[in-house]
């Protein structure tokens, strides 16, 4: 099935002021910028990374699963040494954003993939910050940072990355907390003691857990009950369970959606069979987001326009999903209201043209 995405239908969705909560930005970088930034620090890359952009571009269509994009991901990470890489890295993204009237965005970084190789903790987050502030200097988006623990990593690992990082968390530089990599078996339990710490220490912060994406429902379960998480990344595996999603509803737990990232990691073999038509109709809360666009192929805007081409949304559907994605963003009261008001501006601006 597919349903036509040209037109007024392609122009609103451009238009609609879109939050994205679930980007990593190791993610977005680019093949051209990865070779670019290896000649510029003198890094030799292994064989396992195709040699060319275009056959990177070739090879990051045909990801077998989770595990071996993250290995191609983890290479890409080696180019970025100094604190204007990281700059560069974040400030492309939130250009991009931007272009796609992405107007708030949330995101991720893997701290531990940069220190274990030596890079300097301020270098990664320096570079980010001052990407994030000057986004908002001149786009006037806005922009918070939330770190990432590996889960393939021990928790022992976590709870040092999370005493190096305090500094940061006290000065309201990093925002949240989240749990990525390797889903499968490192179930979220495991980091319970250093998502207890943080929140105990900074009691303001969001916490969230990349969780039913390759595992099942119970890895969902898990976050929520022993991780205290608000938020979860992808999610899409709580179709499994009946009274999981009453619960999302009731308690509005905002799933962080990526559905090209579905699609290029075979979550599922067509969007369509993404349960967003379930997600919609049981009001789960949720977001779409690009996760790793550099790897999958697109940004926010194409991932609300794949959406749109394989489920024919109304409008009512994009309003809900609008606002679900302001009202559950960890940013102020104020600028959540900037946002909505908008969201309303846009869907008069189309009244009667869609
Ligand atoms: N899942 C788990 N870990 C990740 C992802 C993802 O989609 N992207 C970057 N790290
Ligand atoms: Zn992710």
């Amino acid at each position: 099935m597919s349903f036509d995405c040209s037109g007024h239908i392609k122009d609103f969705l451009h238009e609609l002021p879109k939050c994205e909560h679930h980007l990593h930005l190791e993610g977005t970088l680019q093949p051209s910028l990865l070779f670019k930034l290896a000649e510029r620090n003198n890094i030799t890359l292994p064989d396992l990374l195709p040699k060319t952009v275009e056959e990177c571009d070739e090879r990051y269509n045909n990801f077998a699963n989770l595990q071996d994009f993250l290995d191609h991901y983890y290479i890409g990470m080696s180019v970025l040494i100094h604190e204007e890489d990281f700059y560069d890295l974040a400030m492309a993204y939130f250009e991009k954003a931007h272009s796609d009237q992405c107007l708030h965005s949330e995101v991720f970084f893997d701290p531990q993939g940069h220190v274990e190789r030596g890079i300097d903790i301020d270098n990664v987050v320096g570079g980010f910050n001052r990407a994030c502030q000057d986004a908002t200097t001149k786009f006037g988006t806005t922009n918070k940072l939330i770190m990432c623990l590996l889960r393939h990593l021990p928790a022992s690992e976590g709870l040092k990355t999370i005493e190096m990082t305090h500094k940061y968390y006290e000065q309201g530089v990093i925002h949240g907390l989240g749990l990525d990599s390797t889903e499968v078996p490192n179930i979220p339990s495991i980091f319970t003691e250093c998502y207890q710490d943080l929140k105990q220490k900074f009691p303001h912060i969001g916490l969230t857990s990349h969780a039913g994406e390759e595992g099942d429902f119970t890895y969902i379960e898990e976050a929520l009950d022993h991780l205290k998480v608000t938020r979860i990344d992808h999610g899409v595996n709580a179709v499994q369970k009946d009274e999981l999603m009453e619960h999302l509803a009731k308690e509005e737990i905002l799933l962080t959606v990526c559905p090209m990232s579905n699609l290029k990691l075979r979550v599922v073999d067509d969007i369509g069979k993404l349960p967003l038509r379930k997600f919609l109709d049981k009001k789960v809360p949720f977001s779409i987001n690009s996760d790793d666009p550099a790897y999958f192929g697109g940004y926010i805007l194409d991932n609300y326009l794949a959406v749109q081409k394989h489920f024919g949304l109304s409008v009512d559907d994009w309003k809900f999903i609008a606002l679900s994605s302001i009202k559950h963003s960890w940013c102020d009261d104020v600028r959540k209201q900037e946002l909505t008001d908008l969201v309303h501006s846009v869907i008069s601006k189309y009244d009667g043209l869609l």
